[in-house]
């Protein structure tokens, strides 16, 4: 499941693939990413799976990548055998394989909440009767363990909700401590530290424009929330793992992003040399 790189089919031709990463006892991080061949840098594009006594996908990935996703997922549990799919948000990069999963899945409910199903309108194709809501700060059963759900502080859906697994220590923190990559990678002690230090400034104010405007103790006391958890490791859609020697790190990043001055997002001038490439 840690192999090194697996053979490219014909679908993504120039794209790295690399094998779910074991983060944590029967926890596993199905990876992706954005921009390779094309842009400057990377982003990771993650989902990940906990294969407790109830097994749980955790977010569902783009749906471009969906062939790699579902055999990422079923290679570590059978459809038949998910019991929840948690949907941290309501974004296309965490809902995109939702309604495939949920087909090829027919024991698996779908965790969401009232404003997620109303946002996504008729995108999402799953019965109510398959949907279970759950907000911010509420426990999840899931056999085995008892999850937890945490906003994280950095977030760019209303819906949003992480998930901490007390019986791994393992925090999936959906959009915060999001990084550039330079190559894919799996855990961020592969990153340069000042690169990924500087990248999650960046995506941090990208995502969360309105830290900027918050109080500061206010904004301060939502971080404090999530690092009073304690996490062993923390996952996330946009990061490689963040091991527990990282997480002071991560955590110090996200106090001053709010603060942080950083690189303005790509423009139109940057567009018009993209079409003037795609032209040539
Ligand atoms: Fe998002
Ligand atoms: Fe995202």
């Amino acid at each position: 499941m840690n192999t090194t790189l697996i053979q490219q089919p014909a679908s993504h031709p120039t794209k790295t693939r690399l094998a779910p990463t074991k983060v944590a006892n029967e926890t596993f991080l199905i990876h992706d990413h954005a921009g390779e061949g094309h842009a400057p840098v990377l982003v990771p594009l993650n989902a990940m799976v906990i294969r407790g006594a109830e097994p749980v996908v955790v977010d569902t990935g783009m749906m471009e990548n969906q062939d790699w996703f579902l055999e990422d997922v079923f290679s570590i549990v059978e459809p038949e055998d998910i019991r929840w799919v948690f949907i941290s948000h309501d974004d296309v990069d965490h809902t995109g394989n939702l309604n495939a999963l949920m087909a090829a899945a027919p024991n698996a409910t779908v965790i969401v909440n009232w404003f997620m199903q109303e946002r996504m309108g008729a995108s999402l194709g799953v019965s109510p009767m398959r949907q279970r809501w759950v907000m911010d700060g509420e426990r999840i059963d899931v056999g085995d363990r008892t999850l937890v759900t945490v906003r994280p502080p950095v977030y760019d859906s209303p819906t949003t909700r992480g998930l901490f697994d007390p019986t791994t220590g393992v925090y999936w923190a959906s959009d915060a401590f999001a990084t550039p990559m330079l190559t894919p990678v799996r855990d961020v002690a592969a990153l340069d530290p000042m690169f990924w230090d500087e990248g999650m400034l960046m995506f941090n104010q990208y995502v969360s424009p309105w830290i900027t405007m918050a109080e500061e103790h206010k904004y301060q006391a939502t971080v404090d929330r999530v690092q009073a958890l304690g996490a062993s490791f923390i996952t996330g859609c946009h990061t490689p793992v963040i091991g527990r020697a990282h997480i002071d790190q991560a955590i110090a990043a996200t106090r001053r992003s709010n603060t942080a001055v950083v690189p303005p997002q790509p423009d139109q001038a940057v567009l018009e040399q993209i079409q003037l490439t795609l032209a040539g």
